[in-house]
């Protein structure tokens, strides 16, 4: 009797143990900005800074279409020769673009989730905000004080201004390198000059090996083989530039100047997302 006694003893303390564990983990869980709300959260970012960064891409575009042919005598080409060439580079500049939106969702993901410091752990130490009971979102008071990072929704929320710093940084010093082959906001990357347009991943894969396949197809043009290379080059440092100028608020030391591409309303767009993920 005195033995079974014990036995259940132990085993209810051992059901209750588990319970509470399962428990404490589903209170976890359900506190933590979880795989859904971080992909979410991640594409509302993304998009915001896609659209921004298209830009950069439209203006690739438009001066191919303006001086890839500048310098070349127009006894070389016919006009339905320039315009396919033209077209065939353009496409390239969409590849490039796609490749880059993939690489941005990725930069933010991380930037967010991966890297230190990073939007994870535990949020109730010290306690500052009450889980919502099912079904009802946070708020923007619980944004308010949710005052240091971890990993539930308004921690995010709360350093918002803060990660749009972190991911923009990141994101100008890889759209500089992908376009340019060097970064102004890197030190001394850009001073030494050990970056061209030709070694930047735009041109390498993208455009390089679509003008090749224009001078292969039109033998014509293949004297100004050198001209045209030349004119995409210039091309990719005027938008290099470009960008470090845009990004210039970024750098070391530049002092608290906003994103003025940035539109207020996405910020509380982004976090009405997040705050709607229990
Ligand atoms: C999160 O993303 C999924 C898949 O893209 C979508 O179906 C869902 O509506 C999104 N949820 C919110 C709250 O935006
Ligand atoms: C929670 O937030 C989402 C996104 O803003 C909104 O669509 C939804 O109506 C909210 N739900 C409640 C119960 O307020």
């Amino acid at each position: 009797m005195r033995i079974l006694t014990r036995t259940g003893s132990i085993w209810s303390r051992a059901v209750t143990t588990a319970l509470l564990t399962l428990t404490l983990t589903s209170t976890h869980l359900a506190e933590a900005c979880e795989r859904q709300c971080q992909l979410n959260v991640s594409h509302a970012f993304a998009d915001k800074y896609q659209l921004l960064t298209s830009q950069h891409f439209s203006t690739l575009s438009t001066k191919i279409e303006q001086s890839l042919f500048h310098g070349v005598p127009t006894t070389a080409y016919s006009p339905t020769e320039a315009t396919n060439a033209i077209q065939h580079l353009q496409e390239a500049v969409i590849k490039a673009q796609r490749a880059w939106d993939v690489s941005l969702f990725r930069t933010v993901f991380d930037t967010i989730f991966v890297d230190e410091p990073k939007f994870k752990g535990d949020c109730n130490e010290p306690h500052r905000v009450d889980q919502p009971i099912l079904g009802v979102n946070w708020t923007m008071a619980d944004c308010h004080a949710m005052d240091y990072i971890c990993g539930n929704p308004p921690s995010i929320c709360h350093f918002m201004p803060m990660i749009k710093t972190r991911i923009e940084r990141k994101l100008a010093v890889q759209l500089e390198i992908k376009v340019g082959g060097s970064s102004g906001l890197i030190e001394g990357v850009s001073e030494n000059g050990d970056g061209s347009a030709d070694e930047a991943d735009v041109y390498a894969n993208f455009l390089g090996p679509a003008l090749s396949k224009v001078l292969m197809t039109h033998p014509k043009l293949e004297a100004y083989q050198a001209t045209m290379h030349g004119n995409l080059n210039q091309i990719l440092e005027i938008v290099g530039n470009q960008i470090v100028v845009e990004a210039a608020f970024l750098a070391p030391g530049a002092g608290p100047v906003k994103n003025e591409k940035w539109r207020s309303e996405w910020d509380l767009e982004i976090k009405l997302l997040l705050l709607s993920f229990p």
